[in-house]
């Protein structure tokens, strides 16, 4: 992602949440992956049987590799959840993220 347009999402944003220990700027109505891409998180979860790193691939709840775990919420696909304010995200560009 440009720094462009990080910069125009940061001047969109009306929601705060946490990724893997950071602020990460969002708007109302984004889906978290396109969040988390946007954010430069390209790494979603890791391959439950190789240990690969997986992203988001089909962006319709089907393929699972955008799979992350929200507080509160459990491991969710990230493609198919709105992100909330407040929401505390793990992924496997951090530490914890679902496999
Ligand atoms: S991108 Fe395929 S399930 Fe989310």
């Amino acid at each position: 992602v440009s720094p462009r347009r990080r910069r125009r999402a940061a001047l969109t944003a009306d929601l705060a949440i946490e990724v893997d220990g950071r602020p990460v700027p969002a708007t109302s109505g984004q889906s978290l992956l396109g969040v988390l891409v946007g954010a430069g998180v390209w790494t979603q979860r890791r391959h439950p049987v190789t240990g690969r790193p997986e992203a988001g691939l089909c962006g319709m709840g089907t393929c699972q590799a955008c799979e992350v775990a929200v507080g509160g919420a459990g491991t969710v696909r990230a493609c198919s959840t709105e992100v909330t304010d407040g929401m505390s995200v793990r992924t496997a560009a951090g530490a914890g993220a679902p496999s």
